[in-house]
C-alpha cells in the first residue's frame, strides 16, 4: 500500500524538499520549487501524519533553532570536552514534551541521573550504550520524536569503532534512519582544545544543522554554522551556573561590565551580532617584546584584521607597535562575527594601551578602518546607538566623529 504525498522538486538542482519554500534548501535559489505529486513509498512507514515540528519549550532555544526542531532533521552540536554539551541536552530534553531518549555513552545512567536530580529535571529516558545496533533498534521500534546520541566519538558497530570512516558510517546510517522515522536526531561531536575537528567537522556536509557550543568561564554560547531551516545569525548566550544553564536574556551586562572609571586598553564596541545589536567588551595589550618574532594575539577576532590594524596604525597613525607584543581580548570568549565594524574600537584600545591613555568610561565605537587610513561608517548606525545609549555608554565615537585614523589619539586625549 502506499499513498501519494506533495513533493517540491527545485529546478535548478533537482533537491527534494517535503514542504514548500520561497528557496531551495540546498543550492538556495529562489522561486524553484515545483510541486510533484509521487507515489510515497515511505508512506508504508508512516501510518499516521506526523508533526512537521516540535517545540523544546525553551523559547530562546526554539527560536534559534528556527521555531522549533524540524522532524526527521539531524543535528550536530560540537565543542570541547567539558563545556557543557551533555547538560544542555539533558536540560533541553527535560523541557521539551516532545518523546525523547538519550543515549549516553559517555556516562553512566547513574552519573547522569545524579545531574538531572541536581538540576531538578523532569525524568527522562536515558539509555547507556553507544552500540549503533541497540540504538537503531530501539529508535526503530520506539519512534521517540527526538533522540539525543552523546557522542558519536563513542559509537560503536559489529564492524569495529572509533576511527573517522567508522564515526561517518555509523552517522550515516543514523541519518538514514532519521528520515525513515521521522525522529529528530542531535548527535554531538567533541572538538579538540587546538580546534582540530578531525571527527565532527567531516560530518557537517551530512547532517542538517551545525550548532557549536563555546564560550570561557561561566559564559556559554550557542551558535550555528550551518542550518537549513532557520538563520545562521544568531546565538544564545547562557550563564553556567549550579543550577545548569541560564538563558542570559540581556547579553549586552554580560559581555561588557561597565565601568565607572576610566581604562586603559579597555573600550566598549556596539557589535551586530545575528540580529541583534549588543555591547561587547574589547581589551588590548600593548607591551615591549623581548621576543625576536613580538607576538600578536588575538581571541574573539580576526587574526588578519589585527595585524592590518597594527600595520595602518604603523603607517598613518604614526603609532610604532613593530616592536611590541599586542594581545587582543573580546571579553567573555564570544567570537565576533561583525568584523569589520570592530576596526576603530581595536585601535583604540591599542593606541590607549601603547600610548597609557585611558579610555573614558562611557565611551564606544564602532566603524571600518581601510588601508588608507580612513574610518568609514558601517550599517546600523542607529541600532548602535540606541543600544550604547540605553547601557549609558553615550560617548560614541564613529565615522561621524571621525574620518582619518591619523587624528584618532586625539580622542584620547580630550
Ligand atoms: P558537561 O555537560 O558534562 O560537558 P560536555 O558534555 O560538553 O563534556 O559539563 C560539564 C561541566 O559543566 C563541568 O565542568 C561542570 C559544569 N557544570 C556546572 O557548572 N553546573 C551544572 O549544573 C552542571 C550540570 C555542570
Ligand atoms: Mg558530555
Amino acid at each position: 500500500m502506499s499513498s501519494l504525498k506533495s513533493k517540491y522538486i527545485c529546478s535548478e538542482c533537482s533537491f527534494e524538499h517535503t514542504k514548500f519554500w520561497g528557496w531551495c534548501q540546498k543550492c538556495s535559489a529562489r522561486n524553484t520549487l515545483e510541486e510533484a505529486t509521487v507515489n510515497n513509498p515511505l508512506a508504508l512507514v508512516h501510518t499516521a501524519p506526523l508533526e512537521d515540528r516540535f517545540y523544546c519549550n525553551w523559547p530562546e532555544v526554539d527560536e534559534f533553532f528556527g521555531n522549533g526542531i524540524v522532524a526527521g532533521a539531524v543535528l550536530l552540536l560540537s565543542g570541547e570536552p567539558g563545556i557543557g554539551k551533555s547538560t544542555f541536552l539533558s536540560q533541553l530534553c527535560s523541557k521539551t514534551n516532545a518523546k525523547t531518549v538519550y543515549f549516553s555513552g559517555e556516562e553512566s545512567m547513574h552519573q547522569i541521573q545524579l545531574r538531572a536530580q541536581r538540576l531538578k529535571l523532569k525524568p527522562i529516558q536515558i539509555i547507556a550504550t553507544s552500540r549503533l545496533q541497540e540504538i537503531t533498534t530501539f529508535i526503530t521500534q520506539e519512534r521517540p520524536q527526538l533522540a539525543v546520541i552523546d557522542s558519536i566519538q563513542t559509537l560503536t558497530a559489529e564492524t569495529g569503532s572509533g576511527s573517522i570512516e567508522q564515526i561517518r558510517q555509523c552517522t550515516f546510517e543514523l541519518i538514514q534512519l532519521a528520515k525513515i522515522t521521522n525522529t529528530a536526531l542531535i548527535l554531538v561531536g567533541h572538538v579538540t582544545k587546538s580546534g582540530s575537528i578531525a571527527g565532527p567537522k567531516l560530518l557537517e556536509h551530512m547532517v542538517d544543522v551545525v550548532l557549536n557550543f563555546e564560550g570561557e568561564q561561566e559564559v556559554r554560547i550557542l551558535r550555528s554554522t550551518k542550518n537549513r531551516f532557520g538563520s545562521t545569525q544568531e546565538f544564545v548566550l547562557f550563564e553556567m551556573t549550579e543550577d545548569g544553564l541560564q538563558v542570559v536574556r540581556d547579553p549586552s551586562i554580560r559581555l561588557c561590565r561597565k565601568h565607572n572609571k576610566p581604562m586603559i586598553g579597555s573600550i566598549i564596541f556596539p557589535s551586530i551580532e545575528g540580529s541583534r545589536p549588543i555591547l561587547v567588551e574589547i581589551q588590548a595589550l600593548v607591551s615591549n617584546s623581548y621576543l625576536q618574532m613580538p607576538r600578536r594575539s588575538v581571541l574573539g577576532w580576526d587574526y588578519n584584521r589585527l595585524a592590518m590594524i597594527v600595520a595602518v596604525l604603523e603607517k598613518h597613525a604614526k603609532i610604532s607597535l613593530g616592536p611590541k607584543d599586542i594581545y587582543l581580548n573580546v571579553i567573555g570568549g564570544l567570537k565576533i562575527t561583525d568584523n569589520t565594524s570592530m576596526d576603530l574600537p581595536a585601535a583604540l584600545a591599542i593606541i590607549s594601551s601603547v600610548k597609557d591613555l585611558p579610555v573614558p568610561s562611557d565611551m564606544c565605537a564602532f566603524g571600518e578602518i581601510t588601508l588608507s587610513g580612513e574610518v568609514r561608517s558601517v550599517a546600523r548606525f542607529a541600532d548602535r546607538e540606541k543600544i550604547a545609549k540605553k547601557h549609558g555608554v553615550s560617548n560614541i565615537v564613529s565615522a561621524a566623529e571621525i574620518d582619518m585614523i591619523k587624528n584618532l589619539q586625539s580622542i584620547l586625549k580630550n
